[in-house]
């Protein structure tokens, strides 16, 4: 998919107004954070949502062109910002600078038939000019890349940096979701919270999960929370009589409550609301959700309710996404390596998931000597008072103004980081120790799980519960690898072919598991990654190999 800021800004004025969200400086703060964003979750979020609401997507039809399409939307107002996107169809995410423009362009627009009235007015548009009937000289289908072609134009830009530090730079800009990307979700969850509004008036539909947690990747799927904002409609309980009360219907529980909503949305998302298609009901999941495909942007959606501790996650995940300039190319490194080696997957099942993995990253670096990110406590002990926050009974309040957050002390580089963190968990003692990202410490597992990460909000669960034995011996397994070919001496050592970079080195050697000494003791049948552990965490007296041994999980 790909997707490109319109280059014609059709206004009064010519300028293009930059999208890019600023970037505060620290000015009256003794820590400066070159390039980091330092506004607080719920602005961030407030802004994209705002923008949203000034925005339509619009599908070009035949040869309208994004000129065309420009030039007619600015009869009903200033255009801020346009992005356009498709291959065999265009489509033009399209933003304007007031809200009221898109009113005067909605009412404007018409049905093409009767049978198509919906009960709301979509801002999912389509335009066509009086060439439209010329459907045929449409770009052709560029076709869907293979994983193992995406792969290869990755590596090859990858190879292609100075230093392992700089791919890990390159893989973030490469992989990361764009500006035009994100405006993309956040106007999805913005159409269907337009088509959930005749129902339930006031509700917000919220983007969580990797969309907005610093985290996501080009394709990565929309978590999405619905929340009546029922709240707002309590009235305050008062004892007089007499007094009207709704009559409504009970359900047994919060959860049949929520199942009957999704069901409910989910049925008026398939009748009424263009572009989501092939709905799945998963009710009966620990966490209830809705999935479908939106078509016009391309993206997997999963709706859920009742799901606020969620967003709280995600806010935790941005903030410690931008606490340190290291942790998102460290996070990014380590969840594409485990992508391309099969230890996450989209499936349910007994994978560890993007959460936890990005936990154990997270856990790394509050753990590691000189920690490079403070603890969840901490966090919550440099909170304000209007940073309190209480959800359904669990604190989760967090600091919200990020300049209070010291920087860190370490200063080892981001390629030496992931290096230790492959060390780290090669020798970690899953099967008597728990993570506790609360207190930055281990903790004494409690239960039989296969890896015990206590939940940092719900703190009596363990977020990676659905873990099997299997997949976290895989994961200990390939941590070794990756910790082996690091120690090789030609790891940094790129070799260059006759067309150019041709062999993996670092961080491409890392992801791909291709490494020339792997690949000759491979084809000798020697290959058997032994680590030397770090000494931070063997035990004195105690050899190599007995500690390895004696701490890889058994199944
Ligand atoms: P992607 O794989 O890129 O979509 O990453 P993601 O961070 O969005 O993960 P995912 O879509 O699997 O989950 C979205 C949100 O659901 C996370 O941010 C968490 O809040 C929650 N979540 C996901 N997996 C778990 C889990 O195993 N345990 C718990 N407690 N929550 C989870
Ligand atoms: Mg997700």
């Amino acid at each position: 998919k790909f997707i490109r800021r319109c280059t014609t800004q059709v206004s009064n004025s010519e300028t293009v107004v930059s999208s890019e969200p600023e970037i505060s400086s620290n000015i009256d703060n003794d820590v400066p954070r070159p390039g980091v964003d330092l506004r607080r979750f719920s602005d961030i979020q407030e802004e994209r949502r705002q923008e949203a609401l000034r925005s339509v997507l619009v599908r070009h039809v035949g040869k309208a062109t994004e000129d065309e399409l420009t030039k007619f939307c600015s009869h009903f107002g200033e255009v801020q910002n346009c992005f356009t996107y498709g291959n065999q169809e265009l489509y033009t995410l399209l933003e304007y600078k007031s809200r009221g423009s898109v009113h005067s362009l909605l009412n404007t627009s018409h049905f093409r038939s009767i049978l198509e009235i919906l009960p709301y007015r979509s801002r999912l548009l389509c335009f066509r000019t009086s060439n439209w009937m010329d459907n045929a000289s449409r770009r052709p289908g560029m076709g869907e890349m293979t994983a193992d072609q995406k792969f290869s134009i990755l590596a090859t830009k990858l190879c292609a940096a100075q230093s392992m530090e700089e791919q890990m730079q390159v893989l973030v800009r490469e992989t990361q979701l764009t500006e035009g990307e994100t405006r993309l979700r956040f106007l999805v969850c913005s159409l269907v919270e337009d088509a959930i509004t005749g129902y339930f008036p006031g509700c917000i539909v919220h983007p969580f999960g990797s969309s907005v947690n610093g985290f996501g990747n080009k394709g990565c799927d929309l978590d999405m929370y619905l929340n009546l904002n029922v709240e707002q409609h309590r009235t305050k309980k008062k004892k007089s009589f007499p007094r009207m009360e709704y009559e409504v219907r009970t359900v047994p529980t919060e959860r049949a409550a929520t199942q009957n909503l999704l069901s409910t949305v989910g049925q008026s998302l398939a009748e009424f609301v263009p572009s989501c298609r092939q709905l799945q009901y998963i009710l009966h999941a620990r966490c209830p959700l809705v999935k479908f495909m939106h078509e016009a942007s391309g993206i997997q959606c999963d709706l859920t309710s009742n799901n606020s501790i969620a967003l709280k996650s995600s806010e935790l995940l941005n903030l410690y996404s931008r606490i340190d300039p290291r942790v998102r190319p460290l996070v990014y490194a380590v969840r594409h390596w485990a992508r391309m080696h099969h230890i996450t997957s989209s499936m349910p099942g007994g994978w560890i998931t993007n959460f936890s993995l990005t936990a154990l990253v997270i856990f790394f670096l509050q753990y590691t000597d000189k920690p490079v990110l403070p603890a969840i406590d901490a966090l919550k002990g440099l909170a304000d008072k209007a940073d309190t926050c209480v959800l359904e009974g669990n604190d989760c309040t967090l600091v919200s103004d990020l300049t209070k957050v010291q920087p860190s002390e370490n200063t080892d580089s981001t390629d030496e980081l992931l290096l230790e963190f492959f060390e780290f968990y090669s020798n970690f003692n899953f099967k008597n120790c728990g993570l506790n990202l609360r207190t930055g410490e281990m903790q004494e597992k409690k239960n039989f799980d296969a890896l015990y990460i206590q939940n940092p909000f719900e703190q009596q669960l363990n977020l990676s519960k659905n873990v099997s034995m299997h997949q976290l011996e895989k994961f200990v397994q390939l941590s070794r690898e990756a910790a082996w070919m690091a120690e090789q001496p030609d790891f940094l050592q790129p070799e260059v072919g006759s067309k150019g970079w041709s062999t993996p080195w670092g961080l491409v050697s890392i992801l791909s598991g291709h490494n020339r000494r792997k690949k000759r003791l491979m084809d000798q049948k020697e290959f058997t990654p032994i680590l030397t552990p770090s000494s931070q965490g063997i035990p004195k007296g105690m050899s190599d190999r007995e500690y390895t041994s004696q701490n890889l999980p058994s199944s």
